[in-house]
């Protein structure tokens, strides 16, 4: 026999028991790291089962592969269902295939699921609630549900409506392995109810706020709203956010909120104002942001009110703030204001045609007031019918 290394540094004798001995070692410590694995994904599973147990949230663990290759084969399809029944029983095999690892107790609270036991039941009872919205929805369930947080309003097993907050993330450990997740629901019925209210309070105490001013001037009654309404549509056709919106209306609706520190007997004057008055009534966008800056509005209304007779030229009040530096919301209600109070009848005035006030506009476009708003104020008035009332 050689003497080769092996041979040479161990105490063995033949290069054949040296190969068996290796050969058991290395079953030895592969049993021994297997054992370890065991032993490692048991205690991270039994955390999982205490975090599971005690979590305040919905948290259901699923297992995802079997849908997928459902969903592929169906897209292959093309989706198309023509009867209820076949949807009915296109979401019952969904639901089979959503293989549940584990649920908590949060879940069966969201989902009003009173009887475990009859599984089936529980999930044609759910599917039957939610046909419309799971329907519309299908596009979000065919996807893979990877990172993705969704707000969705269902109908729990006791027919209540509940608004959730459902949020796809990867099992942690196998972020590998897409199919592997765990949906965190939150049910956030009350927190939307009471952010509904809070909106609703806000849109009466608005609306009181504005009648009042009006109140005081008789003529101008309604001018707000009309304003806040033919504010919102130039802001639509622009493309403002829907939060930008919100804010331009109410804007629109409290305008000229600083009114209320001008005496009534300037305000219903009939005639031309002296230089004096027309000096009181130039301070009512100062006046309306004093008296609104301190409400915590969601939007800068009372910024948007304080620039409402800025003019693009830097010529408006009070700071003479030019082109951009006016805000967007308040260069749309300057040109609003000015095409309500043209078309409405005043004290001593007739009401101008629609005609002359959008003359008005066009011919002052780029001078007092801003290009894109005057020609999506015109585009309303001409080709998409906007009128008033
Ligand atoms: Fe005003």
């Amino acid at each position: 026999m050689d003497r080769n290394f092996y041979t040479f540094y161990s105490p063995l004798q033949s290069e054949e028991e040296f190969r068996i001995l290796k050969d058991l070692s290395e079953d030895l410590s592969y049993v021994i790291y297997s054992l370890r694995v065991r032993e490692e994904k048991e205690k991270i599973n039994k955390a999982y089962e205490k975090i599971f147990k005690i979590s305040p949230i919905g948290l259901i663990e699923v297992d995802l592969s079997e849908i997928k290759n459902f969903m592929k084969e169906l897209l292959n399809e093309k989706l198309d269902f023509p009867s209820e029944e076949e949807f009915l029983q296109f979401f019952e095999e969904f639901m089979k295939k959503l293989r549940i690892i584990r649920m908590n107790e949060e879940v069966y609270k969201i989902f009003e699921i009173e009887d475990r036991t009859d599984a089936e039941k529980n999930r044609v009872g759910f599917i039957k609630n939610n046909l419309e919205i799971l329907k519309e929805n299908l596009f979000y369930i065919s996807l893979p549900p990877l990172l993705y947080e969704r707000e969705i309003t269902i109908y729990t097993l006791k027919k209540n409506k509940k608004t959730l907050k459902i949020r796809a993330v990867p099992f942690p450990g196998c972020e590998e392995e897409p199919s592997h997740v765990i949906f965190v629901i939150m049910d956030i019925t009350e927190e939307k109810e009471s952010i509904q209210k809070i909106n609703r309070l806000l849109n009466q105490v608005v609306e009181t706020l504005a009648e009042i001013v009006e109140k005081r001037d008789p003529y101008t009654a309604g001018h707000q709203k009309r304003v806040a309404k033919l504010a919102f549509f130039i802001g639509k056709e622009m493309g403002l956010s829907e939060e930008k919106l919100k804010g331009l209306y109410m804007a629109g609706l409290l305008h000229d909120i600083g009114k209320i520190a001008v005496p009534t007997d300037i305000l219903n004057k009939p005639g031309k104002l002296d230089p004096i008055e027309f000096e009181l009534i130039k301070k009512h966008p100062e006046v309306g942001y004093e008296i609104l800056k301190n409400i915590e509005f969601p939007y800068p209304v009372a910024e948007i009110v304080l620039e409402h007779h800025e003019r693009i030229n830097g010529s408006g009040y009070p700071k003479g703030l030019k082109d951009g530096d006016i805000l967007i919301e308040a260069r749309i209600l300057a040109v609003s204001d000015v095409v309500e109070a043209m078309s409405s009848h005043r004290p001593y005035r007739p009401a101008f045609p629609l005609e002359t006030a959008l003359r008005e506009i066009s011919e002052k476009k780029g001078i007092l007031y801003d290009e894109e708003v005057v020609d999506a104020c015109i585009k309303l008035f001409k080709e998409k019918n906007f009128r008033f009332e």
